[in-house]
C-alpha cells in the first residue's frame, strides 16, 4: 500500500515538474518575427481603406529597418460575429499581434477572451471600446483620436468662416441655419463630434438655427440621399452643412449638383478627416474646411505598437496619452494651408 501511495506521488510530481518546464519554455520563446492580423468594420469606408495602406507602408518600413512583419488583413463587412470568427482564424494562423477595428465597438467580450487564452495582444483602432472593456486584460490598448478635439476644431473652422463672410448668412437674419449629417448610432465619433462643433459655435457667440439632423452612416452615397430629403423639405435655406466626416460632406454637395442648384445658393460645407477627395474638395474650394484626422500617425503608431508587443523592439519611441491609450491629435485644414497636407 505505502509503495503504491509512493508511485503514485513520484507521477504526480513528474507531472508537475514537466508542466513547469512547459510554461517556462513558451515564456521564453518570444518570437521574432511580427505576425498582425488585421479585421477592419468595412473596408470599403474610405477613411479606412487609407489608413490601411498607410499601415501597409509603415510595415514596409519596418522591414527595411530589419523587424520582419507579415501582413493579413481581413474584412468583416459589417458583421460582428464574421469579425469574432476572424479573430479565431486569425490567430489560428499564427498571427502574435492583433489590429482590430471593432464592427460593434460595445461588443469586444467574445474577441478579448479568445486573444486572452491565447495570450495575442490586441491593438484596437479607430473604434473605441468602451472604458470597461479596456480593463478586461492588460493586453489590450487602443489608437485613434479624441473624438471632443475633432468636433471642437470643426466648430472653430465654422466660426472663423461665419465671422470672415457675411455672404453665408443667406437670408440675413442674423442667424445659420444648419443642418447635420451625422455617422453611425453608436460611435463615438458621432455624437461627440456634433455636440461639440454645435457647442463651440453656440460658445462663440453665433447664433444657430437647426433645421434637421441625418445619420448618413459615414457613406457618401446615403449623404447625398439624406441631403435629397432634406432639400425637398427646406430648399434654399439651409447656410451650413456640418458632416461627422468628409464622405458625407462631400455627398451633400453631390446632392446640390444632382438637383442643379446654382452656386449663390450653396451653403457652406464642413467635414472631418482630410481623405484624398476631402482635400481635394478643399484645395478646389468646393468643401470650405476640413479637420485632419491623422491617417498617417495613427497608422505609425499601430505598426510601431505591434512589433513592440511581439519582439520589444521600437518601443522606446512609443508615446502613450494614457495607460493603454495612444491618440494623435486633429488639426485644421482650410485653402491656406491645404497644400501642406496634399501629397
Ligand atoms: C472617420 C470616418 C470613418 C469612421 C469609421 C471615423 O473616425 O472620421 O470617416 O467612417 O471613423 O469608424
Ligand atoms: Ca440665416
Amino acid at each position: 500500500m505505502k509503495k503504491k501511495k509512493l508511485l503514485a506521488a513520484a507521477i504526480v510530481l513528474c507531472m508537475v515538474i514537466q508542466l513547469l518546464c512547459a510554461c517556462g519554455k513558451q515564456k521564453i520563446s518570444m518570437s521574432d518575427k511580427v505576425y498582425v492580423g488585421v479585421t477592419c468594420y468595412d473596408q470599403n469606408d474610405t477613411f479606412l481603406s487609407e489608413l490601411l495602406v498607410c499601415f501597409k507602408e509603415e510595415l514596409n518600413h519596418l522591414n527595411k529597418n530589419g523587424v520582419e512583419t507579415t501582413v493579413t488583413v481581413k474584412n468583416a463587412a459589417g458583421s460582428q460575429r464574421t469579425q469574432n470568427d476572424q479573430v479565431k482564424e486569425l490567430i489560428n494562423a499564427g498571427c502574435n499581434v492583433l489590429c482590430v477595428n471593432l464592427v460593434d465597438r460595445a461588443d469586444p467580450s467574445e474577441i478579448i477572451d479568445v486573444a486572452k487564452e491565447h495570450d495575442v495582444p490586441i491593438i484596437f483602432f479607430n473604434r473605441e471600446p468602451v472604458a470597461e472593456d479596456m480593463r478586461q486584460w492588460d493586453r489590450l490598448y487602443y489608437v485613434g483620436a479624441d473624438a471632443k478635439q475633432s468636433g471642437v476644431l470643426q466648430g472653430e473652422l465654422a466660426v472663423e468662416m461665419i465671422r470672415q463672410n457675411s455672404q453665408i448668412d443667406h437670408n440675413k437674419d442674423g442667424k445659420i441655419q444648419y443642418v447635420v449629417l451625422e455617422g453611425e448610432a453608436g460611435h463615438q465619433d458621432a455624437i461627440i463630434r456634433t455636440e461639440n462643433a454645435v457647442d463651440t459655435l453656440n460658445k462663440n457667440g453665433i447664433e444657430l438655427e437647426k433645421l434637421s439632423y441625418q445619420i448618413a452612416n459615414w457613406n457618401r452615397a446615403q449623404a447625398q440621399n439624406r441631403m435629397e430629403q432634406m432639400l425637398g423639405q427646406y430648399k434654399n435655406k439651409i447656410e451650413l452643412v456640418l458632416a461627422n466626416n468628409d464622405d458625407m460632406a462631400l455627398g451633400a454637395l453631390d446632392a446640390y449638383k444632382n438637383l442643379n442648384y446654382t452656386e449663390a445658393l450653396l451653403p457652406v460645407f464642413i467635414g472631418i478627416d482630410g481623405t484624398d477627395m476631402g482635400l481635394k474638395a478643399v484645395e478646389d474650394s468646393s468643401m470650405a474646411g476640413t479637420v485632419y484626422n491623422d491617417k498617417e500617425g495613427q497608422a505609425r503608431a499601430i505598426a510601431k505598437l505591434s512589433a513592440a508587443l511581439v519582439i520589444g523592439k521600437e518601443a522606446e519611441e512609443i508615446k502613450f496619452t494614457n495607460e493603454n491609450y495612444i491618440y494623435l491629435p486633429y488639426s485644421k485644414v482650410t485653402k491656406e494651408n491645404v497644400h501642406e497636407y496634399l501629397k
